[in-house]
């Protein structure tokens, strides 16, 4: 494995999986004084400049859980807010902490902490990846029985983050991807073309969210305005209107289909309230794993 975890590509094929497996076994074990504890005397420190409940709270009780301890540093506290150089503040945590984890804006921040830090870094969510979201909800989608080599996934909404670490997860196990967005709403478009170096998925952009939906085992959608794009909020109402994941466009993929949101969820905006309530709904489960992909990952990144 790479020190750090910035970005979907960081991993193989093989140890992606390895992640979910471990993830598993962590989930099987539940919590308890009876926990292997292989982080004893670690400690995670994490930077955020976004909000969040799912990820600061899933990081710090898998910490807890592994016998270790989290630190929750937010920029206003900090004198990462009063401009410090994000290298030096990278090299300090380095020496106090075992991993950094980062929720921020730009990418580049936690390419910068990377290199800088001695520990592993992990990527919390920036504007163009969230991996750590993408590996619960390869995990929960397993879970339910879907074949992650050969699935077919409908991703209905804004090609952002979340979009762009589904494109990257396509293309390294190969299964198929159909994003449905509004024209200037696509992925990356260096994100895609670099994941189809690895030549596996079959990664489609349409217009139509129910050319996406068609024979999906999996429907999936994010919010239509994300975190620092609250000034687009109007503009993008507009854009994404008739992308909702609603009980007809649920119809249309397979029977067994189930339909994810990373959440936070706007009901009646990208999700119907009946969708996510309703039987085919994973999206709790998917949270739920959040903390079991993760204690993966802090298992297998921080050296014991
Ligand atoms: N899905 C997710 O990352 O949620 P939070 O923003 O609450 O961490
Ligand atoms: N795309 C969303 C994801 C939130 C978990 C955002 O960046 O706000």
């Amino acid at each position: 494995m790479k020190k750090d975890f910035l970005r979907v590509l960081d991993l193989t094929d093989k140890e992606l999986v390895r992640l979910l497996d471990l993830a598993d076994t962590w989930k099987k074990r539940g919590s308890g004084p009876r926990l292997p504890t292989p982080l004893k005397g670690k400690t995670l420190a994490m930077v955020f400049q976004k909000a969040s409940t799912r990820t600061r709270v899933s990081f710090e009780v898998g910490m807890a859980r592994l016998g270790g301890h989290a630190l929750f540093l937010s920029p206003q506290d900090t004198q990462i807010g009063r401009g410090e150089p994000i290298k030096d503040t990278a090299r300090v945590l380095g020496r106090y902490s075992d991993a950094i984890m980062v929720r921020t804006f730009g990418h580049a921040l936690v390419e910068e902490m990377a290199l800088h830090a001695r520990v592993p870094v992990i990527n919390g969510l920036t504007d163009d990846h969230h991996p750590c979201q993408i590996l619960a909800d390869l995990q929960t989608a397993r879970e339910r029985g879907k074949n992650l080599r050969k699935m077919t996934v409908g991703f209905i909404g804004d090609g952002n983050n979340v979009a762009n670490s589904w494109v990257e997860a396509a293309h390294l196990l190969g299964f198929g991807l159909r994003v449905a967005c509004p024209k200037g709403f696509e992925p990356n478009s260096g994100i895609m073309a670099e994941a189809e170096k690895t030549g596996r998925g079959d990664v489609r952009i349409v217009r139509d969210p129910a050319e996406a939906a068609d024979g999906a085992d999996l429907l999936y959608t994010d919010v239509w305005t994300s975190m620092g794009q609250e000034a687009e909020q109007k503009r993008r109402l507009k854009a994404f209107k008739g992308f909702c994941i609603d009980s007809a466009l649920m119809s249309a993929a397979k029977k067994n289909a189930i339909v994810m949101h990373c959440l936070p969820a706007h009901r009646g905006e990208e999700i119907t309230d009946d969708v996510i309530e309703g039987p085919q709904s994973a999206v709790f489960d998917e949270a739920e794993n959040r903390l079991y992909a993760q204690m993966a990952i802090l298992d297998t990144l921080i050296p014991h």
